[in-house]
């Protein structure tokens, strides 16, 4: 059972509950042997101080305080060289032995990256002791990325942060990068994944390639599922993309386990037979021929080895019947996803894949010679409902508003317009498509700015796998 979680700032009367969830963190790690905070640090009249002026945080499991966390807006001993007003600062992150496993930090950190959000701050920092695995690990988890270290008196610390904002590549010319923000990091749940791993024997793995790596979300995220020590190499058409990726692995702290470098799925640079688990996530939906690429990856893969690939009917989404499309007529509804398939077929046409190929991998794993071809769909639901809380509901909504504020349909203006001729559609009828499209999504932004909008998005993302035989 998934523990439901309340964060909220600390009332004045309840300062002793937020000393003694620190005081009983403080012990713990004391006997642990590796203590953090000294007694004066939580003298009950600095901390009754700091409650009465709105810095603590506390989260309630039902009506138990289980956890708490210290949130400030500047902090000059461990971000010195910090400009004014770009972050806050999280310190003192604590939660009571009975509720440990993560899902309450988790509950914290959201709550706090929020709140810096709405505050206009463009990160959420912390720091902590850099000789904590744990504890770093836990943080990357949750989205943080590795800052740097730095030593401050007795303290030597690991220094982490969020950025607050949804996409950071959004509007470069490089292939995806509408679809690079922060939403993408909230694509899979940790248990399935966990699950697949068993189900498929990663514990054998010890060399993974991603193929069309990007920035290198679907790499990462696979090596926390995969047996430690695990390296993974990704490539991608885009030079651009692999600097990111790179940059991105040094910052997370994973750089000796990483490396990226450019290459085409279709003629992958690598030896027969290189690696125990060839991968990609919505990389086939963009070729031109995706059955030459999973030939490629099933060359570059040893004997007995897995290609794993992930990809989506993303069609099945323009039938999503969720608050505002419920309403809405047959005829609309119909014209919504003729359109969609128009620019479908044409994307397809012009050599720039079958957007809704994922029906159809397993049937192309099988012509391609692959054995024991298995298939699972993801069981992620992003479940946007008000208040939208959550960090994915506060990313999708943000995603939703940014997208319609750039008139980014599913694809932009420019490249859906290019799509649907080429899949047929007539030039006089694109602007009254266009504009219906783009109204279905204002009619989004419009609920969540009331609070009335609410939809499971989801469902037809399969990952399949097949094993290559032995030569
Ligand atoms: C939608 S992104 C997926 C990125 C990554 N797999 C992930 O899930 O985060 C598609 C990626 O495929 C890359 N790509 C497209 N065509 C390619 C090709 N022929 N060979 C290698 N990479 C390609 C793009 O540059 C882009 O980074």
């Amino acid at each position: 059972m998934t523990l439901a979680v309340e964060v909220r700032r600390a009332r004045s009367e309840e300062a002793p509950l937020v000393v003694s969830i620190l005081r009983e963190a403080a012990v713990w790690l004391e006997q642990r042997g590796v203590p953090l905070w000294s007694d004066g640090e939580l003298a009950p009249e600095t901390i009754r101080h700091d409650v009465d002026e709105g810095h603590y945080l506390l989260a309630f499991s039902g009506e138990l305080a289980v956890g708490t966390a210290r949130l400030a807006l500047e902090d000059a001993l461990f971000w010195p060289e910090a400009a004014a007003d770009e972050a806050a600062y999280l310190h003192r992150l604590a939660v009571r032995r009975s509720s440990a496993g993560g899902v309450v930090s988790a509950a914290i950190l959201d709550w706090a990256l929020a709140h810096a959000a709405g505050l206009g701050r463009r990160f959420l920092r912390l720091d902590c002791d850099a000789e904590r695995p744990e504890l770093r690990a836990l943080y990357e988890r949750c989205g943080f990325a590795f800052h740097s270290e730095l030593t401050v008196g007795p303290y030597f610390v690991a220094r982490y942060q969020k950025a607050t904002s949804g996409n950071a590549f959004k509007g470069r010319a490089e292939h995806s990068a509408e679809y690079f923000g922060s939403t993408r990091d909230h694509w899979w749940n940790r248990e399935f994944l966990e699950l697949i791993a068993k189900r498929w024997r990663f514990e054998a793995v010890r060399e993974v390639l991603d193929v069309g790596c990007g920035v290198g979300h679907w790499g990462m995220l696979l090596a926390t599922v995969m047996p430690v020590g695990t390296r993974v190499t990704g490539v991608d058409r885009e030079p651009q993309w692999v600097e990111q990726a790179t940059a991105r692995a040094r910052a997370g702290g994973r750089g000796g386990l990483f490396s990226f470098r450019p290459g085409e799925a279709e003629r992958l640079p690598f030896a027969d037979d290189s690696f125990d688990l060839t991968t990609c996530q919505t990389v086939l939906i963009h070729l031109p021929d995706p059955a030459r690429a999973i030939s490629e990856m099933l060359r570059v893969t040893r004997p007995g080895g897995l290609v794993v690939v992930a990809e989506p009917n993303n069609l099945a989404e323009s039938l999503l019947l969720d608050s505002v499309t419920h309403r809405a007529s047959i005829d609309e509804l119909v014209e919504l996803v003729r359109f969609q398939l128009t620019c479908e077929r044409g994307k397809l046409a012009l050599g720039e894949g079958d957007n809704s190929l994922g029906n159809r991998v397993a049937g192309l794993f099988v012509s391609q010679g692959l054995e024991r071809v298995e298939v699972y769909v993801n069981d992620k639901a992003t479940a946007i409902f008000p208040p939208y809380e959550t960090e994915e509901q506060r990313q999708f909504s943000e995603e939703a508003r940014d997208r319609v504020a750039r008139r980014f349909w599913n694809w932009s203006e420019a490249d859906t317009r290019r799509f649907f001729l080429a899949g047929g559609g007539a030039e006089h009828a694109f602007d009254a498509h266009f504009a219906r499209g783009l109204a279905a999504r204002e009619r989004i932004v419009g609920g969540l700015d009331d609070r009335s909008y609410h939809g499971i998005h989801g469902g037809g993302f399969y990952l399949v796998a097949g094993r290559k035989g032995p030569t």
